[in-house]
């Protein structure tokens, strides 16, 4: 582990630090939780406190979805479309010119690395909501032939409109805290909803900064709420709400299941991103060394804590021993550290219960017997680190082959023909994404088609764009976020008819 050679926090950073406690935002207001509790946030790389943060529940949410009722029928609901734009494009911008204080508030409270944050979360949380902000001005409905086969010679005006679903609760995980927080925020501001977001406990600073930065663009008091709070007292309590019109959920499939009952009581509408259990599949006749980045890449970026972890790799047997050594050697080079320190390859998990989690995961596997390449341990010293691992003599049935980890584990195996893999591939509840290496043209449709995911990658891995639709399926999810599909998803149809006879 390298010692940090901290770079001095951005001034508007410790500005925002040193407001703590961190009140809700309601209504435009920073407020403090009705029971006056709070909790704290770490920094993962030092398991130290680094700021105190109110603890919404349910009656924070209840608040909290009142002003986003009430907002829309405020001055946000009577802004124009190119209005709507406007604000979007600002919030752009505000982000933008913020980005490096906000891409340190992520590695310091994630840890993930400032590297992966400037480069990724950040500009990717700009993109979004520059992609978004110039959608208002494009939701429109159709005009519809209709024929109306009981009614002879019927003559009707038909079309359809597409009308904001009304308060969106989005309920996000840790991993990627801003650039989740905008993704919904994007596309639910675009079609005109309001929305009441409850960050995850371990990360909500961004999320708070960034309520903040919506008053600045000028999004309407009550618009955009912001209640961080724990998963079974703020997340459910918004997951159960009667006056939420949908919820949109990014986690684990355990939570998903337990949101899909909680929207039972008045049938809010659900999209659900949750586990996944992605195969990257290397065949011989692969640009070898692209793949080995590849496999890299897809297990190990954000220290291997995203839903889309390449975390079961299949590689054609005659390379298989030299590509699972290559790996298990490049990742025994890994450098972790504090995310902040630039030299940082890899930083910590996020939580002490995310890195016991992971560690149980590496004795499952060790006792199963799987064979250890690299890692297979904690880092020493303080905070949550996890060394990068890699197992090869991995059977499909092994929990580690079969059970999400979310942390830097990958799990290696041998396949010796192309509908052995397909089968293989296909053989666990999730549907995420998958990835396809090889140089012959027609196997890699043949798979694209075949696999069961909602995002293939052929001869790249760990690729997203604000207008490429993302999500499972499967156990995986239902729903689509990004591109046109997330306008479909937050607004609603209205069908109008107007008789003409
Ligand atoms: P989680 O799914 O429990 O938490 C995600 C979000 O849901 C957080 O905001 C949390 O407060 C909230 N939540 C928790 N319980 C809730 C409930 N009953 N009702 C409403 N909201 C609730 O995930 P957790 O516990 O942080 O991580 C467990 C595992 O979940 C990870 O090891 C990983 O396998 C998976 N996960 C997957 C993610 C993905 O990107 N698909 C992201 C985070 C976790
Ligand atoms: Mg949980």
């Amino acid at each position: 582990m390298s010692t940090m050679t901290a770079p001095e926090l951005h001034p508007d950073l410790q500005n925002f630090l040193s407001k703590g406690p961190h009140q809700l935002l309601i209504g435009g207001k920073r407020q403090d939780a009705a029971s006056g509790r709070s909790f704290e946030a770490f920094n993962p790389a030092t398991g130290e406190a680094i700021a105190k943060v109110s603890e919404g529940a349910a009656e924070d949410v209840d608040r909290a979805v009142k002003a986003a009722r009430a907002a829309l029928s405020g001055p946000w609901g009577k802004m124009t479309p190119a209005e709507r734009e406007r604000v979007l494009h600002k919030l752009a911008d505000l982000v933008e010119k913020n980005a490096e204080a906000l891409a340190q508030l992520e590695s310091l409270n994630n840890g993930k690395t400032i590297r992966e944050a400037k480069s990724g979360d950040v500009p990717l949380s700009v993109a979004l909501l520059r992609y978004y902000g110039g959608w208002p001005t494009k939701i429109h409905g159709e005009t519809t032939p209709v024929s109306v086969p009981y009614y002879p010679g019927a003559k009707f005006l038909h079309y359809t409109v597409r009308e904001p679903i009304g308060v969106v609760g989005a309920i996000i995980p840790w991993n990627f805290p801003l650039l989740m927080a905008v993704e919904r925020l994007a596309p639910v501001l675009a079609c005109g909803n309001t929305i009441v977001l409850k960050p995850a406990e371990q990360t909500p600073l961004s999320a708070l900064r960034l309520g903040e930065l919506c008053l600045e663009a000028g999004v309407p008091e009550g618009v955009v709420n912001v209640v961080p709070g724990f998963g079974p007292t703020a997340g459910a309590a918004l997951a159960a709400h009667p006056d939420v019109d949908k919820i949109t959920f990014t986690g684990s499939t355990e939570t998903g299941r337990e949101i899909v009952k909680a929207s039972a009581g008045n049938l809010k509408k659900l999209s659900l991103e949750l586990g996944g259990k992605s195969p990257n599949i290397v065949f011989a006749d692969a640009d070898l060394e692209a793949a080995a980045k590849g496999m890299f890449m897809g297990i190990f970026y954000n220290q291997g804590q995203t839903c889309s972890a390449g975390s079961r790799v299949f590689v054609e047997r005659s390379k298989f021993d030299e590509l699972v050594n290559a790996l298990a050697e490049k990742a025994k080079t890994i450098r972790q550290g504090p995310g902040l320190d630039p030299k940082t390859h890899m930083g910590p998990l996020v939580s002490q219960e995310q890195k016991d989690r992971v560690l149980k995961y590496i004795e499952h596997g060790k006792t199963e017997g799987a064979k250890l390449l690299a890692g297979g341990e904690a880092a020493p010293g303080k905070g949550y680190f996890v060394k990068p691992t890699v197992f090869s003599d991995v059977k499909d049935s092994m929990k580690i082959a079969r059970e999400e980890i979310f942390g830097p584990v990958v799990a290696v195996m041998p396949f010796d023909n192309v509908e052995e893999v397909v089968t293989r591939a296909n053989d666990t509840p999730f549907g995420l994404v998958a990835g396809v290496w090889t140089k012959d043209i027609k196997k890699a449709h043949r798979l694209t088609q075949q696999l069961k995911a909602g995002v293939v990658w052929v001869n790249c891995y760990q690729f997203v764009d604000a207008a490429a639709p993302w999500g499972g399926y499967k156990q995986s999810g239902y729903g689509r976020e990004k591109g046109q599909y997330a306008i479909e998803e937050y607004t609603q149809v209205k069908s109008v008819w107007v008789d003409l006879n």
